[in-house]
């Protein structure tokens, strides 16, 4: 049985993540790896209860503590019930965001020390890390226009973060940015102006490099 790996999706609203969500799982899949598909904040039934809570919009807001310590609750569940199960019955675990969106939003968005955000990461995560993160990247302003497009297509409510304004927006994709330089063994820059062929195309050839490497192993 391989070893399971945890990889993960990364970007600002408006990237395409979900997109390329059923493209990425396909892939591994025909690489012969068991695959589990996942989600933050959510994954398990107390983490979906919780994303509601995080996403709606309120009359107040929330304080950014509030904020960052019911995503890692969320993430506490998640880690218990759903990762660290999967990822010792060697499964490979995708998750749609994961403690990098608490570095760029909470951190850079939001303006929180990132030592407060490691002290969480470290407790909960120990030695746990992810092998791949996935950053989709674009302009902000283009990043947006597709947010506004979707909402107005689906007749939905724009949720509590993507009513915030450009420069939030801004900050997160440089703090997105920032960590994929400081850490370029483990991140891959995905360019998703394009459309979905062309980023599906970058999505294989990085995956054409990566896989063979950890299958080796
Ligand atoms: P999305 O994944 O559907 O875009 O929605 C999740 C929202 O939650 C998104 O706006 C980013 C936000 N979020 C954080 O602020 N911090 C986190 O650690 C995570 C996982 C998500």
């Amino acid at each position: 049985m391989t070893k399971g790996h945890l990889l993960t999706i990364e970007g600002i609203e408006g990237a395409g993540k979900s997109t390329h969500l059923d493209f990425i799982r396909q892939r591994l899949t025909a690489a012969g790896l068991s695959v589990l598909m996942t989600r933050e904040p959510g994954g398990t039934p107390l983490g979906e209860e919780i994303r509601s809570l995080l996403l709606r919009r309120r009359q107040g807001g929330m304080a950014v503590e509030s904020e960052l310590l019911l995503i890692f609750a969320a993430r506490s569940e998640h880690l218990a019930d759903v990762i660290r199960p999967a990822l010792s019955a060697g499964h490979w675990v995708v998750s749609d965001r994961f403690v990098d969106a608490s570095y760029a939003y909470q951190g850079g968005g939001r303006g929180m020390a990132t030592a407060r955000i490691a002290t969480l990461e470290s407790w909960l995560l120990e030695s746990l890390r992810p092998s791949l993160t996935l950053l989709f990247d674009l302009p902000v302003a283009q990043a947006l226009a597709r947010v506004d497009q979707r909402s107005q297509a689906q007749g939905e409510q724009k949720d509590r973060f993507e009513t915030e304004d450009t420069a939030f927006f801004e900050r997160i994709r440089q703090s997105y940015l920032a960590r994929a330089r400081e850490q370029p063994e483990r991140y891959r820059i995905i360019d998703a102006r394009p459309a979905v062929a062309a980023v599906e195309e970058q999505l294989q050839q990085v995956l054409d490099e990566w896989l063979p490497q950890q299958l080796s192993q």
